[in-house]
């Protein structure tokens, strides 16, 4: 089944517990959680206390994308704080199969993130090991980009590749994700839809979902 994801790093964090349960009620599928650090990207953000507190608050499956630098030294702080996947960038990782199987170890679902400009082959060594692969279809740091078009290209190869070795793998695309392209997304070949901006900066999560689910469903 397709999903979708909202990303709290657009919510009202004033009101954060009201955003999550509000998206929830609305049909959201997944809670986005963009942790960043200041140092893999300019942009800081939240921490494993967060998701604790968000954990406590939805049941909705938590989906932890971590933009640091040092992902090794804080994946049993998020498992802990009750994340159901944590996806670490490959930019980043030098032993990257050894860092999935750590995550899998904590029982969490396990996923790989590359940025626009990584290419696929950055996969080869993981792919059997991950319960989901993340593309970047913005440079990662900030909501409210504009999506970079060449990476629908990446979500149909890397398709073909899952759909060819039946690898038990989503697709999950992230960044400038609106009601006006996610059903060329999903054509590429997506599977789960994270949106930021596409949903809280809308009157009605309601109604957003309901057109996107539309979208996606074509
Ligand atoms: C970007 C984050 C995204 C972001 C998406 O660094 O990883 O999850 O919140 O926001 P929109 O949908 O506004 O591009
Ligand atoms: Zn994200």
């Amino acid at each position: 089944m397709k999903k979708i994801a909202p990303s709290i790093l657009s919510a009202d964090f004033s009101r954060l517990g009201e955003e999550v349960r509000a998206v929830e009620k609305a049909g959201a599928d997944v809670i986005h959680v963009d942790v960043m650090d200041g140092h893999f990207v300019p942009n800081i953000t939240i921490g494993p206390i967060v998701v604790t507190g968000l954990r406590k608050l939805t049941s909705l499956p938590l989906d932890v994308h971590l933009m640091i630098e040092e992902p090794g030294r804080y994946i049993e702080a998020f498992a802990q704080a009750g994340a159901t996947w944590i996806t670490i960038h490959a930019e980043v990782c030098r032993h990257l199969r050894q860092m999935v199987k750590k995550i899998r170890q904590l029982n969490v679902r396990p996923g790989v993130v590359l940025n626009p400009a990584t290419p696929l082959r950055r996969l080869s060594t993981v792919l059997d090991e991950i319960d989901l692969v993340l593309l970047m279809s913005v440079n990662p740091g900030f909501g409210g980009q504009a999506f970079i078009p060449e990476v629908l290209k990446k979500v149909e190869q890397l398709r073909k590749t899952i759909d060819r070795n039946r690898y038990p793998v989503e697709i999950e695309v992230d960044g400038g994700i609106k009601l006006e392209n996610i059903g060329e997304v999903s054509k590429a070949g997506g599977d789960i839809f994270v949106l930021g901006t596409g949903i809280f900066k809308t009157a009605s999560y309601r109604e957003t979902i309901r057109k996107l689910r539309r979208e996606i469903e074509k």
